[in-house]
């Protein structure tokens, strides 16, 4: 790991709620005391405000920062159309809306020196990105350290590695991941990817709605799930680089690139509470039964993204980490479903407790509303019979991104090479086990 990485992940800063005041200053005094924008910010700096939602929604609910840089970000030259590579943005509208059950290997390896914009691939979503609703599951696979920087209008990006560390250079200071982790961009900021494997291959929420958040906990009480104290913010680390820069910024669905005369990424203070941060989901407090039944998924739940009706998810990031199953007369795995809201799973690493084969590290499955789906034959017939011993669950972390609107593929997604054929084919050989009496 480089010097610079290592800093990264241990010189972060906790970010101990979602709502509340963050600050970070690389240089001492850059942060003006007691007002937001001073007749004259501090060391000659700009200042300037970045608004996550309206001015005016509720307190709780409010994300902005403050970033006090050497060039205000208006000082950019026009935006001209760039190729959208293999990136799609909602609506998506050029497929049929297709009720199968579908399931993809990985993706493919890309050509030599593709960097982290150019390895995206979209998967499919809902939603639009105009009217800020909705959702897209994307998915990268890159060999090269990106040198342009990139910022998406269109929503936040919710970053889940599969392969390969990632260093985040971010208008906020560094971000370091690793499989495992995950980060989260927030709408608009700007970043740089640098790969700190060989190449680097994991997924990718963006979500067009409301910004994720920490799920309330109603009876669980004060603690557990993902605890707050556990995310981490940057400290801000600023680039005094003048020179042609090439900035990208998703707008709309489509890419615009202008080139600038310096890098963006020259914020040299900040504070508010519109910022990146990681999570260790090896850190997510697992809650389960202790008696009896297979919990619903739903307090596995990381993030949600509320929609406008309350206890309705546009999204929510929900994790399948390492656990103890200690249910009594019950059916372990999960169980089968018909579900109202569509389910995409990936793999981080190891297995998944519902599929014996064919759901890999970096492939995913799309459960879209009301497929019917749960345990493969195989472990049905296994967990059926099991003796039930207490039981760890420790060989795997899959994921989901589940979605109150069924996920609509891309062309590219529906005709994949990747796309398996035959997914159906893990519920065949349920047979009846019930006769007449
Ligand atoms: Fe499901």
């Amino acid at each position: 790991m480089s010097g610079e990485a290592r800093k990264a992940a241990e010189g972060l800063g906790h970010l101990s709620g979602f709502g509340n005041e963050h600050s970070s200053e690389a240089v001492p005094g850059a942060l003006p005391e007691g007002r937001n924008s001073p007749q004259r910010a501090p060391l000659g700096l700009y200042a300037e405000q970045l608004s996550g939602t309206a001015f005016t929604e509720p307190r709780a609910h409010n994300r902005r920062s403050w970033l006090y840089r050497i060039r205000p970000s208006a000082a950019h030259p026009a935006f001209t159309r760039t190729s959208n590579g293999a990136i799609r943005s909602a609506p998506f509208n050029q497929t049929v809306p297709d009720p199968n059950r579908l399931r993809w290997n990985p993706l493919p390896a890309p050509e030599e020196g593709t960097d982290f914009l150019a390895g995206l691939w979209t998967l499919g979503g809902n939603g639009d990105a105009t009217q800020r609703v909705g959702m897209a599951v994307h998915l990268y696979h890159a060999n090269a350290s990106m040198t342009r920087v990139f910022s998406d209008a269109d929503g936040e990006l919710l970053i889940v590695p599969e392969q390969g560390g990632l260093l985040l250079r971010t208008e906020f200071g560094l971000l370091h991941v690793e499989p495992g982790h995950i980060a989260l961009i927030p709408r608009g900021v700007r970043f740089r990817v640098e790969l700190l494997d060989d190449a680097a291959r994991g997924y990718v929420c963006e979500n067009y709605g409301a910004a994720f958040r920490l799920p309330d906990l109603g009876p669980i009480g004060a603690n557990g799930l993902a605890n707050a104290r556990d995310f981490r913010a940057p400290v801000a680390a600023y680039e005094d680089v003048e020179g042609p820069v090439e900035v990208v910024n998703k707008f709309c669905g489509n890419l615009w690139s202008a080139t600038y005369g310096h890098s963006p990424l020259d914020v040299v203070a900040w504070h508010g509470n519109h910022v990146p941060y990681t999570y260790d989901l090896r850190r997510f407090n697992v809650m389960g039964t202790i008696s009896y039944d297979h919990p619903d998924p739903s307090v596995f739940t990381v993030l949600t993204a509320p929609s406008d009706t309350p206890g309705l998810a546009g999204v929510d990031f929900v994790v399948f980490a390492p656990r103890w199953l200690v249910g009594e007369d019950t059916f372990r795995p999960p169980y089968f479903h018909r579900n109202v809201m569509s389910e995409y799973m990936g793999l981080v690493e190891g297995t998944y407790d519902a599929k014996a084969e064919g759901f890999v590290p970096g492939g995913g499955s799309l459960h879209t509303m009301m497929s019917a789906h749960g345990p493969d034959r195989e472990t049905f017939e296994k967990a059926s019979a099991a003796e039930l011993r207490p039981q760890k669950i420790d060989d795997g972390l899959a994921f989901m991104f589940e979605t109150r609107w069924p996920v609509s593929l891309t062309p590219q997604a529906a005709r994949a090479e990747h796309l398996q054929q035959r997914y159906d084919d893990v519920w065949q050989g349920l047979e009846r086990h019930f006769r007449t009496p």
